[in-house]
């Protein structure tokens, strides 16, 4: 008997998983951004302890903590993404608006899901 329901039983659960898969809009495509550029001193998790982190002589922020969420805005955090801290050793990372809010969704997912994404 042929089964020709089934091939289109998987495309929909794929389709199902892949669209409720990411908490914040963006944050998948923020993702390759932060492993690239933020990754070595905020750590793979977001808690500030990347392998550069330990010569740095402030700890870059923890990422994962609320408190450093409801201590900020979006827009705060994407200023300094882009413009760095003047005075330490984030220096600015210009990078074009769509990309800034998909590395700020991928940031706040680090919060909501603390524990690093295989
Ligand atoms: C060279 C190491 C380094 C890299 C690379 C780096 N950061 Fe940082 N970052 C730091 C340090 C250290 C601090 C804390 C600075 C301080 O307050 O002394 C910081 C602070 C921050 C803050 C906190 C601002 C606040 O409101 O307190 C944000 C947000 C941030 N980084 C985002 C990023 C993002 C996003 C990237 C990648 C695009 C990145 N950083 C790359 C070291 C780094």
């Amino acid at each position: 008997m042929r089964t020709p329901s089934r091939g289109w039983a998987w495309v929909v659960g794929a389709t199902l998983l892949t669209a409720t898969a990411p908490a914040f809009a963006g944050a998948e495509e923020g993702r390759p951004i932060y492993v690239a550029k933020c990754q070595a001193c905020h750590g793979a998790s977001g808690k500030g302890d990347g392998p550069a982190a330990r010569a740095l002589p402030k700890p870059p922020r923890d990422f994962t903590s609320a408190e450093f969420w409801s201590s900020t805005t979006d827009d705060a955090v994407k200023t300094v993404v882009r413009q760095g801290l003047p005075g330490t050793i984030m220096r600015g990372f210009p990078m074009p608006d769509d990309q800034a809010d998909n590395l700020l969704a991928y940031l706040r997912s680090l919060a909501e899901n603390p524990a690093p994404k295989p």
